[in-house]
């Protein structure tokens, strides 16, 4: 299979987890797109969606699925979206796709994390992927400074904003052995608005797609 039908493969998969006549959060990106999809076939089924990014809202919207806006939704149940790496406790890199925030958002309110990934995203330690910070512009300079005194390489993501009017520092050479400690390190750096740990609010199961089938992942 190629990797974009293990991506087709584990959106699919994901419909499992989608409650009848309830609103599902939406992750971003290429594997979540799949989902996306997926869900077009059962949209009838479903209350509607929340997105994790203004691309989301339009794919959602361009398959007829209704967006509700986070701050109307008091119960989601479900938010679906891929990772950058994960690794065996379920803690990701995300945000490549630069929209880790309004992710980070939107999972923290949903109760069950689902990730969905490609079997290459699966690694022991987390870090060879480059992790996204995003970060206030006027900070930029300073937050790129306290991120170098980690141990890491900061370099600003050329081009990019985010749909927050925000600017994205991608820390590279980092092998991350305390995924948790990095997370809530990050944070505290004034200027920082999120960082694409998700280590501290773990995915609840992760969906890998293998050659042989769809494997259903939790943390020990
Ligand atoms: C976007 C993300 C994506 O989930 C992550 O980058 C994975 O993307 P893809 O499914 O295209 O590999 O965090 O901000």
């Amino acid at each position: 299979m190629t990797q974009d039908e293990l991506k087709q493969a584990v959106g699919r998969a994901a419909l499992d987890y989608v409650i009848d006549g309830e609103i599902v959060g939406v992750g971003t990106g290429s594997t979540a797109n799949c989902f996306i999809d997926a869900l077009a076939g059962i949209k009838h089924r479903i209350k509607g969606a929340v997105a994790s990014s203004e691309a989301t809202r339009k794919r959602l919207e361009a398959h007829g699925i209704k967006v509700f806006d986070l701050n109307d939704v008091i119960d989601l149940p479900v938010y679906v979206d891929g990772a950058d790496e994960i690794n065996v406790e379920m803690h990701m890199i995300k945000g490549g796709g630069g929209a880790l925030t309004r992710e980070k958002i939107v999972a923290a309110v949903a109760k069950k994390f689902i990730c969905i990934a490609d079997g290459s995203k699966l690694v022991p330690v987390l870090g060879n992927f480059p992790l996204p910070v995003e970060v206030i512009p006027m900070a930029s300079a300073y937050v790129a400074r306290e991120l170098a005194r980690l141990g890491g390489t900061p370099v600003l993501r050329e081009g990019f904003v985010t749909d927050n009017g925000n600017l994205i520092l991608d820390l590279r050479g980092l092998q991350i052995v305390d995924p948790v400690g990095l997370e809530t390190q990050i944070n505290q750096i004034t200027g920082v608005v999120s960082n694409g740990l998700f280590a501290c609010r773990p995915a609840s199961i992760c969906l890998l797609g293998t050659a042989t089938g769809v494997q259903t992942l939790c943390a020990d």
